[in-house]
């Protein structure tokens, strides 16, 4: 309930949850990096290296935002761990009757750790001997009573309906989880070093990205009077593209959609016009000149573009250029400037940007 809580002078409570992101994501790192052994301490998941080494692969679940940040979960898990990971929604994983294995580790991630599909879908895995972690936020929630054991974000209350804060500390909670497994498995002390000195520059990085919040500002009065944008990345940026077009829609109800930029030529690049801006997430990574060679595609057919990424580029009519980090975890900073998009397009267009329309900070019912 926003009445317990204080905006902080903050116009909205959104805006003041993305800005404490350097000190959400500092919370969630604190007294968790070894930075002799480059390893992560996690107490919570209560589980030797021998039970740590038995599994064979993870499996995601969660509802919404938590799910897209699953799926950076996911990716952070099979880079470093090297362990086959994938992501699903919370419902959709109860429904069809999973097949539950006593090799995998499942992960339930919940801001609110009540919402009912994700709790609904640790039961059945509980009742079927399926060993849980919860990613959760709320300490002493009903799915971190239900998992056994894992990782709180320790990101504070988060009030606005729309998650940042939140977001941002389960991926990097996850990048934790994926130091952990690598570490006892193949990861080197060089890569776990990198990781861990990655981790550790996150928070200055976050407050450099705050710095845009002019520029993203106006770009978003720019962009807010289309009638819909597309929202693409490629691997590690398709997760941080739905999590941006999620935002949109939410709290802007603009329509987005979000494509892998590499499904636009299968179909949605038909909808590409003047009408129908997109927003590019273009990492500096092993997938930039495939990312750039899109770009050109959407260009040729009149598509303006919004390019989110380490560079600018001809390719874009804009760009917002963030801090790089290592690209791992690049997609944790890359989601920054969406969420202050969608927050400053929602606010053009005169939206109620703490409790949009049809949506509850926490589904707890079917
Ligand atoms: C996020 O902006 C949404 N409001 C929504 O998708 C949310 O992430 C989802 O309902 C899951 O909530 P939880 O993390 O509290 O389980």
């Amino acid at each position: 309930d926003a009445g317990h809580y204080d905006n902080g002078g903050y116009e909205h409570y959104l805006l003041k949850e993305i800005s404490e992101q350097p000190d959400t994501v500092a919370r969630t790192l604190r007294g968790r990096i070894d930075d002799r052994f480059h390893i992560a301490h996690l107490g919570g998941l209560d589980m030797d290296a021998r039970e740590t080494r038995s599994f064979r692969r993870v499996k995601i679940i969660g509802c919404g935002s938590a799910y897209y940040s699953g799926q950076i979960g996911a990716q952070l898990i099979e880079e470093l761990a090297r362990m086959p990971a994938d992501a699903e929604p919370a419902s959709e994983f109860r429904y069809r009757g999973p097949v539950v294995e006593p090799d995998t580790l499942y992960v339930a991630i919940s801001q609110s750790g009540e919402t009912y599909d994700t709790l609904a879908a640790v039961q059945e895995l509980k009742r079927k001997g399926g060993r849980v972690l919860g990613i959760v936020n709320t300490v002493g929630s009903a799915i971190a009573r239900e998992t056994d054991g894992g990782i709180y974000l320790h990101a504070g209350p988060e009030v606005s309906v729309a998650s940042t804060k939140a977001f941002t500390s389960t991926a990097v909670a996850f990048a934790l989880l994926a130091l952990h497994l690598g570490r006892v498995r193949d990861l080197s002390p060089a890569d776990g070093r990198r990781i861990c000195e990655g981790l550790r520059r996150l928070p200055e990085q976050i407050k450099e990205i705050l710095t845009l919040e002019e520029q993203i500002r106006e770009l978003a009065i720019k962009y807010a009077d289309a009638p819909g944008m597309m929202f693409v990345g490629r691997v590690r940026g398709y997760p941080v593209a739905r999590e941006g077009a999620q935002k949109l829609k939410e709290i802007s109800y603009v329509h987005a959609e979000a494509y892998p930029a590499s499904e636009l030529k299968h179909g949605p690049l038909a909808l590409i016009s003047p009408e129908l801006p997109t927003v590019a997430v273009v990492p500096d990574d092993e997938l930039l000149d495939k990312n750039l060679t899109t770009l050109g595609e959407i260009r040729a057919r009149h598509g303006r573009i919004l390019m989110v990424g380490h560079r600018t580029s001809e390719a874009a009519d804009d760009c917002v250029v963030v801090p790089k980090n290592e690209n791992e975890l690049d997609p944790i900073l890359l989601t920054i400037p969406l969420q202050l998009f969608a927050y400053h397009a929602a606010v053009a267009l005169g939206r109620d940007v703490d409790r949009p329309r049809n949506l509850a900070k926490s589904v707890t019912v079917e």
